[in-house]
């Protein structure tokens, strides 16, 4: 699927958001174990690392968006405090019905709650959150400045920002690997095992136009996110953006 291609099916479903929404409507079902199998089980271990920087003291509130199935929510529950919170947020119901049914099974439901809603607009007031996250969630939104805006708006002044995300290795033997596995062979483990062709396309083909871990660091500073910086995992794969608002 080309960049015109997905251009043109954005505009067929109304746009970038509805797009989104329904795409992972229709792959919530295997979005937990294909994460597992196209990573290679690292998808918890990036979560891990961008938990221990969220890691909430107690008392205090999280905003976890793009929660999906909840894992990073769970992952920061798990570090944090006594007392601690999350709200997650997400556009795709279904997702949020699986995190739902998860963090029952594991008995967080008085710790993490989850509500439709939208990192573009989140309906929450100013200055209101602790702290806020995201795991592959801002390589979907229709406009990244808006998303990182939004959160700097409901975040507490002090409080901090980590953006975990799917990312550009800058190695020159490593980069080409990488691009070979994403968009040649994690698309083809989606469409056989998955069953899910054009779900699997889109995913290489959203990172294509996402900014460099840099060039993120760039925009983040840019809507007034402070002391900015990131933390590349396994060559460079994903990338940990943090930040606090001052
Ligand atoms: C790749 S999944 C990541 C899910 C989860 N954070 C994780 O770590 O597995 C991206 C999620 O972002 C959600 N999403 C996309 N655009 C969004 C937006 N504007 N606001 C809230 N959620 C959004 C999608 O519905 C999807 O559940």
């Amino acid at each position: 699927m080309t960049e015109t291609v997905l251009e043109e099916k954005f505009r067929e479903t109304g746009g970038k958001r509805p797009y989104v929404q329904r795409l992972f409507g229709r792959i919530a079902r295997i979005y937990d174990p294909m994460n597992r199998l196209m990573s290679f089980g690292l998808d918890r271990r990036w979560r891990a690392f961008a938990a221990r920087y969220l890691a909430l003291g107690t008392g205090e509130l999280g905003l976890d968006l793009g929660v999906g199935t909840a894992d990073l929510s769970i992952a920061v529950i798990r570090r944090s405090g006594p007392g601690t919170r999350m709200i997650g947020m997400d556009i795709t119901p279904e997702m949020l019905e699986l995190g739902r049914a998860k963090i029952a099974r594991l008995g967080l439901q008085d710790q993490i709650e989850l509500r439709v809603g939208d990192a573009e607009a989140i309906a929450l007031p100013d200055n209101s959150i602790d702290g806020c996250c995201s795991a592959f969630t801002v390589r979907n939104v229709t406009d990244i400045r808006q998303g990182f805006r939004e959160m700097l708006r409901v975040v507490r002044p002090g409080g901090r920002v980590v953006c975990l995300e799917v990312s550009h290795p800058p190695g020159k033997i490593f980069s080409p690997l990488f691009h070979f596995y994403f968009y040649k062979l994690a698309p083809l483990f989606g469409s056989i095992i998955g069953k899910a062709f054009e779900e699997y396309n889109y995913l290489p083909n959203s990172l294509t136009n996402f900014p460099d871990a840099p060039a993120l660091q760039a925009i983040m500073e840019e809507v007034g996110w402070s002391d900015v910086r990131f933390y590349r995992l396994n060559g460079g794969i994903v990338a940990v953006h943090v930040g606090t608002k001052e």
